[in-house]
């Protein structure tokens, strides 16, 4: 990592902090401004660090002699502390005129974020021009640490003071294990192609009127998007939602639940695994009216006849792929949910509770296989999704497709013509 120090009083705290650092075992290059040089010797940081200091943007010790461009390039991220008033004023309207200012603009934003750990004067602090610039460098992905409030090298009490050095490891202890954790992601599905229907199906009663279910497609959507980074080839087959396309998928939009089941079939062929998100409706109007129904004061009675269940179907074939079924319950969640997977004859199930599942931004679920019953506490449906994806795709790779007795998947097949008792 880059340590950037300038001019504040709180520089001297940074000799805390990259001993701190360093005995993290995180290896500290520090740079510093002039005006840094006026509060602490780039010795000290040098014999801290173990590392030779910058200040110069001209450095002639740089082999190519752009100290800029290469301390940067070397960089997980960049921690400037103290950040001074002025500092911040240069970065947020991009001016550069010496070494640390010229790093920080000219980083790889996407790979090397840059954490500022602001130190000044309250009234600094709270000065307009300084909070449009904080604005700013927030809007630009910056981020900020602190400042904490307390007596100030000034003789002033308030907000301003620089974090503790403690707690400015901790920030960036934090974010190494991040970082760490995402360059390990394990690309287990490297080339698998993978199947997914999510979202609603809308069943028209006329050409106005539909049966559908209660569904947004975030789960869905969200699980893609884990499969996907786990390398997989992934193919959504989604109901009518209102989400983008998530990255590098492909999409086959459909509305009902007979278009779903034949975009399926279509898309089947070389799929390793098939994950059957979507909320498919039941039933459907058994003879859809061409023309829109006129109201009425009679009670109304529309024939309804059962849909194919999709997943029941894909699981019954001779030579499955390996299927990851849903159950949105409003009772019973985890027993329902096992019901269902011995009932569909699929390896993993995931179930959760309808009224906190449906359309929310987080969900708890409890995943269902073999091994038994695995709750996952509540999170994000992206964090969910990452961990049903990789829970799914570690099953797959020890397990690999289950084959079926084929003379008992015909108790499997549905007859849509039928009704259901
Ligand atoms: N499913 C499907 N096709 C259908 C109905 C359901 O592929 N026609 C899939 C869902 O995507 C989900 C799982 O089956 O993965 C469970 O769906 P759910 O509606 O909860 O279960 P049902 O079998 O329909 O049972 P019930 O509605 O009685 O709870």
């Amino acid at each position: 990592m880059v340590l950037g120090i300038t001019g504040g009083v709180a520089a001297y705290k940074s000799a805390e902090l990259t001993r701190a650092l360093k005995k993290s075992g995180i290896d500290v290059q520090v740079v510093m401004t002039e005006a840094a040089t006026e509060f602490i010797t780039p010795v000290t940081l040098q014999a801290l660090s173990g590392q030779k200091v910058y200040t110069d943007l001209w450095d002639s010790d740089i082999p190519n002699n752009m100290a800029h461009i290469e301390l940067s390039r070397g960089a997980d991220v960049i921690l400037v502390a103290p950040a001074t008033a002025d500092f911040m004023a240069k970065l947020a309207n991009g001016l550069c005129d010496d070494l640390l200012s010229t790093l920080c603009i000219a980083r790889n934003a996407a790979a090397c974020p840059l954490m500022l750990a602001p130190a000044m004067n309250r009234e600094m602090w709270e000065a307009p021009a300084t909070q449009r610039n904080v604005a700013q460098l927030l809007a630009d992905g910056v981020i900020i640490l602190g400042p904490d409030s307390g007596d100030q090298a000034c003789g002033e009490t308030g907000l301003g003071r620089m974090l503790e050095p403690a707690a400015l490891g901790q920030a960036v202890e934090r974010f190494y294990a991040e970082h760490d954790a995402k360059q390990s992601t394990p690309k287990l599905l490297a080339g698998k192609k993978v199947l997914l229907t999510a979202g609603p199906t809308v069943e028209p009663i006329d050409p106005v009127r539909a049966i559908t279910n209660g569904s947004s497609g975030k789960m869905g959507y969200a699980i893609a998007t884990a499969l996907q980074k786990l390398g997989a080839d992934v193919t959504l087959i989604s109901g009518p939602t209102g989400l983008a396309v998530p990255f590098g998928v492909k999409i086959e939009k459909v509305k009902t639940a007979s278009q779903m089941l034949d975009a399926v079939n279509a898309n089947l062929s070389d799929v390793e695994l098939f994950f059957a998100v979507a909320a498919v409706a039941d039933y459907t109007p058994a003879v859809p009216k061409s023309q829109k129904m006129k109201k009425t004061t009679d009670d109304l009675t529309i024939s309804l006849v059962p849909t194919v269940d999709i997943l029941a179907s894909v699981a019954a074939r001779s030579a499955p792929p390996f299927c990851v079924g849903f159950a949105a319950e409003t009772e019973n969640v985890v027993d329902y949910a096992r019901k269902k997977r011995e009932k569909k004859r699929i390896p993993m199930i995931v179930a959760n509770l309808a009224s906190s599942a449906i359309g929310a931004d987080d969900n708890e679920v409890t995943i269902i296989d073999d091994q038994g019953d695995h709750a996952i506490p509540r999170g994000s449906k992206a964090s969910i999704a990452e961990t049903i994806a990789l829970h799914a795709a570690k099953l797959y790779s020890v397990q690999s497709p289950p084959k079926l007795d084929s003379s008992k998947s015909i108790s499997l097949s549905v007859v849509p013509s039928k009704k259901r008792p």
